[in-house]
C-alpha cells in the first residue's frame, strides 16, 4: 500500500500527473464532486497549521468525502502517551486515509509502517514536507509554464525549513535547474541536503547571505520564515528573525516573469506592499495547494482499490546497532521503535536515519 512520506515516492512521472489532474480539477470541479462519496480523511495534526490541515479537509470535502482528526496534540491520546505506531493501526479503522504532521522528524514514517491505510506526511519536524512541495511544484508549472530551466532562490531559514528541503529535492530530479541558498550563515541547508541531495545529483548552486545581489538572477524566489519554534535558543533566533525583509523597491532590480513563492505563514519577509505586485503568486500557491491535494487523495485511494504494493525496500539496513543523533527524531521519544539506519557510504561506515535523516558513524 503506497504512503507519501518523503517527494521521492513519487517518480518524475507521477508529479506531472498529478499536477494535470489538479488542472483538471480547476477546469472541471463538478466531474469530481462525488468522487470520494463515503470515504473518510483523517487529519492528525500534532502540531499547528491552517493552510495544510484546512487544504486537506476542504480538498477531501470538495471530493464528497468526510474529514475526522484533530488539531491539537493535547486533544490526542497522544497526551496520555500512546504510540505513533498504536495510534496509526487504530486510525486506519476509522478513516480509508490519514495525513499527518508532527514535530517529531520521522513520525509519519513510522505511522506508515503501522497503517493498513495510506498516510500522507503532512509535515515532520524540520524535515519533509512533500504536499507543500506538489503545491509548490504546481505553482511554478502553472506559473512559468515549465518545471526544467530555472533560476531557483531560496531565502531564509534554510536549516529548519522542511518546505525548503523538499522542493530542493523535488527540484534535483528536473534538468536545468540552478539554485540560489540564501541565509544568515547560522541558516544554511543541513547536511543532508547540500551533501546527500545538491551535491550528490550535481546540482548548480550557488550561497550567499545576500538576496540583493542575486535577485535579477532569479526566475523563482522563495520565501521562508524563520522558524521560531525549532530554535533551541531564543537569543539567536531574536538575533536572525529579521535577517531578510523583501520590499517593493527591492524587486525593482528583478525579473518582469520572477515568481514569489512563499509557503505562509509569512511573519515580516515580505512586505505586504509587495502583494499588489503581479509577480506576487503566495496567496495563488495557497489555493493551488488544495487543488494537488484532491490530486493526490484520488491517486492514493485509487491506487489502494487496485493494489497491495509494498513501496519502502530494505537492504542492507542496520537495525538497533547505531543510536541516531537527532534529539528532534521521533526514535528519541519513542524508545521502542527499532533504529534503522541506510548506508551512505559503506567505506566510511556512514549511515543515515531512516526516519530523519541524520548521518551517523559505525565503526
Ligand atoms: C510551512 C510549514 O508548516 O512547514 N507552512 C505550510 O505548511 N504552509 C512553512 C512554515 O511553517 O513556515
Amino acid at each position: 500500500m503506497r504512503s507519501l512520506i518523503n517527494i521521492t515516492d513519487l517518480t518524475v512521472e507521477e508529479i506531472y500527473d498529478l499536477i494535470d489532474t489538479a488542472g483538471d480539477i480547476i477546469d472541471n470541479p463538478e466531474k469530481y464532486a462525488e468522487k470520494c462519496r463515503g470515504k473518510k480523511l483523517a487529519t492528525l495534526f500534532f502540531e499547528p497549521s491552517t493552510r495544510t490541515r484546512l487544504s486537506f479537509e476542504a480538498a477531501m470535502m470538495e471530493l464528497g468525502g468526510n474529514v475526522i482528526g484533530f488539531s491539537d496534540a493535547d486533544n490526542s491520546s497522544a497526551s496520555k502517551g500512546e504510540s505513533m505506531a498504536d495510534t496509526a493501526r487504530v486510525i486506519s479503522c476509522y478513516a480509508d486515509i490519514m495525513a499527518i504532521r508532527h514535530p517529531k522528524e520521522g513520525a509519519p514514517l513510522v505511522a506508515a509502517k503501522n497503517a493498513t491505510v495510506p498516510v500522507i506526511n503532512a509535515g515532520d519536524g524540520g524535515h519533509s514536507h512533500p504536499t507543500q512541495t506538489l503545491t509548490d511544484l504546481l505553482t511554478i508549472a502553472r506559473e512559468k509554464g515549465r518545471l526544467n530551466d530555472l533560476t531557483v532562490g531560496f531565502c531564509g531559514d534554510l536549516k529548519y525549513g522542511r518546505t525548503v528541503h523538499s522542493l530542493i529535492e523535488a527540484l534535483s530530479r528536473y534538468t536545468g535547474i540552478r539554485i540560489v541558498l540564501v541565509s544568515p550563515e547560522e541558516l544554511r541547508v543541513p547536511g543532508y541536503v547540500m551533501k546527500g541531495i545538491i551535491m550528490e545529483n550535481g546540482m548548480e548552486c550557488k550561497e550567499t547571505a545576500d538576496l540583493e545581489s542575486v535577485l535579477p538572477e532569479l526566475d523563482v524566489l522563495y520565501m521562508t520564515r524563520i522558524q521560531r519554534e525549532r530554535f533551541a535558543d531564543r537569543d539567536e533566533y531574536e538575533r536572525l528573525k529579521d535577517s531578510y525583509v523583501l520590499t517593493a523597491e527591492k524587486l525593482d532590480t528583478a525579473k518582469a516573469d520572477l515568481a514569489i513563492l512563499h509557503p505562509l505563514p509569512r511573519v515580516n519577509e515580505i512586505s505586504v506592499k509587495v502583494d499588489n505586485d503581479p509577480r506576487a503568486c503566495y496567496f495563488k500557491q495557497a489555493m493551488y495547494g488544495k487543488y494537488i491535494r484532491m490530486a493526490l487523495i484520488l491517486k492514493l485511494l485509487a491506487e489502494r482499490e487496485g493494489e497491495n504494493e509494498a513501496r519502502r525496500t530494505c537492504g542492507d539496513e542496520l537495525v538497533n546497532v547505531i543510536k541516531c543523533p537527532n534529539p528532534r527524531c521521533i526514535t528519541s521519544v519513542e524508545q521502542e521503535l527499532d533504529q534503522v539506519f541506510r548506508p551512505v557510504n559503506v567505506e566510511n561506515h556512514i549511515y543515515r536515519c531512516l526516519y530523519c535523516e541524520s548521518k551517523a558513524k559505525h565503526e
